[in-house]
């Protein structure tokens, strides 16, 4: 699929996107958080980052992953050569659940509009989902344990433009099991190749601050796409 919009729409529906997350009382969550999470990234990204909901320290900052997890994903993003501002970063809830408590489902569908609108605005021809509330959101019934480390063919309504999944297990999980850690790393890699195979013009060399100088070009094909 062709980039229907530029990068400079991309960047002002994500802006709108943020706007009406700081306004949103959809769900209980806009009670108790401190500022809302909207996500991050380069709005050229080809590979899109989906966490489960901001916690402690992105509450704070504003920004997605920015703590212990944030730190191994940077890690994990430097050892297949991308750093965190060529991709963009997600969370499939804006506003931190009291108490880091997973989000409920009726929070993830309050948000579900939003993430919908970013999606669709970056157009990323990977969506990456970390850990396995992320993944239910794209793909109810999936399993994380059989289905991570590779790409995954929603069979499920996808209002995403067709971005192929590629289900992660969630760095925090990996902080906490050695083995999972070594796993999310063999995953990565293999993530790594998905990329190299159909994402060949790179991730995203532009951040928001700099994207008034990105050119505006076309993406390249889908293999397999029509000229
Ligand atoms: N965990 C998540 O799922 N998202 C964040 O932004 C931080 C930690």
């Amino acid at each position: 699929m062709e980039h229907a919009t530029t990068p400079n729409r991309v960047v002002l529906e994500l802006a709108s996107v943020a706007r009406d997350a700081a306004a949103c009382t959809a769900c209980g969550l806009s009670a108790t958080r401190t500022q809302t999470v909207p996500g991050e990234g380069s709005p050229i990204a080809q590979i899109v980052f989906v966490g489960e909901a901001p916690g402690a320290r992105e509450d704070q900052a504003g920004r997605p992953f920015v703590g212990a997890s944030g730190h191994l994903l940077d890690n994990l993003l430097a050892s297949i050569g991308l750093r965190r501002e060529e991709v963009f970063i997600l969370n499939t809830v804006k506003c931190r659940p009291p108490g880091n408590r997973n989000p409920q489902k009726s929070e993830t569908a309050a948000c579900a509009p939003l993430l919908t609108r970013q999606l669709q605005a970056l157009q990323p021809r990977v969506i990456a989902t970390l850990g396995r509330h992320a993944l239910a959101v794209f793909a109810p019934s999936a399993r994380i344990a059989e289905v991570h480390g590779r790409p995954y063919a929603r069979t499920e309504d996808d209002p995403h433009g067709g971005a192929m999944l590629f289900p992660l297990y969630h760095p925090a999980a990996a902080l906490h099991n050695g083995s999972l850690r070594s796993t999310l790393e063999r995953d990565m890699a293999a993530l790594r190749g998905y990329l190299n195979m159909h994402a060949r013009e790179g991730a995203g060399e532009a951040t928001l601050r700099e994207v008034d100088s990105v050119p505006i070009r076309p993406r390249s094909k889908r293999q397999g796409e029509a000229e």
